[in-house]
């Protein structure tokens, strides 16, 4: 296990901690096809880490190993300075790892609030029954502080004018935008966001790369991102590993990967050997 206590200053003045998770050696296969072929990367306490290749690289793959959604086939993910096991997608959630999906997933029907409540259920200690006798076993009490944590998410992220909105009403952006609040509410000590600025305009693309920064900023949150706009990548990330055809081609600072010759041949779509 590498050493948990150093760390490194960014350009911008940030220090990034120790290693919280490391991937040694994952493979992952779906019957015959390899979608990630042995690759080893770790992740830094407060680090903004970048995950990019190009379509079918492997990232989605790789960002749902992380998030304990699936098993790899070969390898051992390490978190905190512990092997993880296997364990149910919702024990993981417990763990303090939340994420945003490369498709919406929210509730349309339900309003903004509720969908952002719905990022507190790992948080919520009071069972059914308790909710039965809401008020005097103390549930009462338990909602009013997830909604005071849940209100506070939605002044940081600026949603309050379209708090009570069904999510199905909302352009693209804003329900992007309500998927990185829920994801918050969870209040991850590992934020997973898989392609948090695609099918954006320029506009949202801006304001979803500001909250990224401000959450890192405000909370230390350490984010690892899927992002095909290079411009962002460069502009965000203190770190990115760059897959292709499943294999880990480039991990460093954006500056030295964006200058590796393997890197450059995979997204000008050179042949492979
Ligand atoms: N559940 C699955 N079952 C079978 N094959 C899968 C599954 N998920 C992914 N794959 C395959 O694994 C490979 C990597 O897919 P993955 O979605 O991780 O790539 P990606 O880098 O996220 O691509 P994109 O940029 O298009 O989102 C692809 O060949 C894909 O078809
Ligand atoms: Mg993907």
């Amino acid at each position: 296990m590498n050493d948990m206590t150093d760390g490194y200053m960014t350009a911008d003045g940030r220090k990034i901690g120790g290693v919280v998770m490391e991937l040694k050696n994952i493979t992952l296969k779906f019957g015959g096809v390899t979608a990630i072929s042995d690759i080893s990367f770790d992740i830094r306490e407060g680090e903004i880490r970048a995950i990019i290749g190009p379509n079918g690289a492997g990232k989605s793959s790789m960002l749902n190993v992380i998030s304990g959604f699936y098993i790899p086939t070969e390898g051992e993910v390490w978190y905190r300075g512990a092997r993880r096991p296997q364990m149910r997608p919702y024990k993981v959630a417990q763990m303090g790892i939340a994420r945003t999906f490369q498709n919406i997933a929210l509730f349309d029907g339900m309003s903004v609030l509720d969908n952002i409540m719905t990022g507190r259920l790992t948080k919520m200690k009071k069972g059914l029954f308790a909710q039965a006798g809401w008020w005097f076993t103390g549930a009462a009490k338990e909602e009013d502080e997830h909604r005071a944590k849940v209100e506070k998410i939605i002044d940081f992220l600026e949603i309050q004018n379209i708090r009570k909105t069904p999510v199905g009403r909302l352009p693209y952006g804003l329900k992007k935008r309500v998927e990185l609040a829920r994801a918050l509410a969870a209040e991850p000590s590992i934020l997973l966001l898989d392609e948090p600025m695609a099918g954006m305009n320029v506009e949202e693309k801006e304001d979803m790369c500001r909250f990224i920064l401000d959450v890192n900023d405000e909370f230390g949150t350490t984010t690892v991102l899927i992002e095909h706009d290079m411009g962002v990548v460069m502009d965000l990330s203190d770190r990115v590993v760059v897959m292709d055809y499943g294999r880990k081609i480039g991990d460093g600072p954006p500056d030295e990967v964006r200058n590796n010759q393997d890197v450059i041949d995979a997204y000008l779509g050179v042949a492979h050997d």
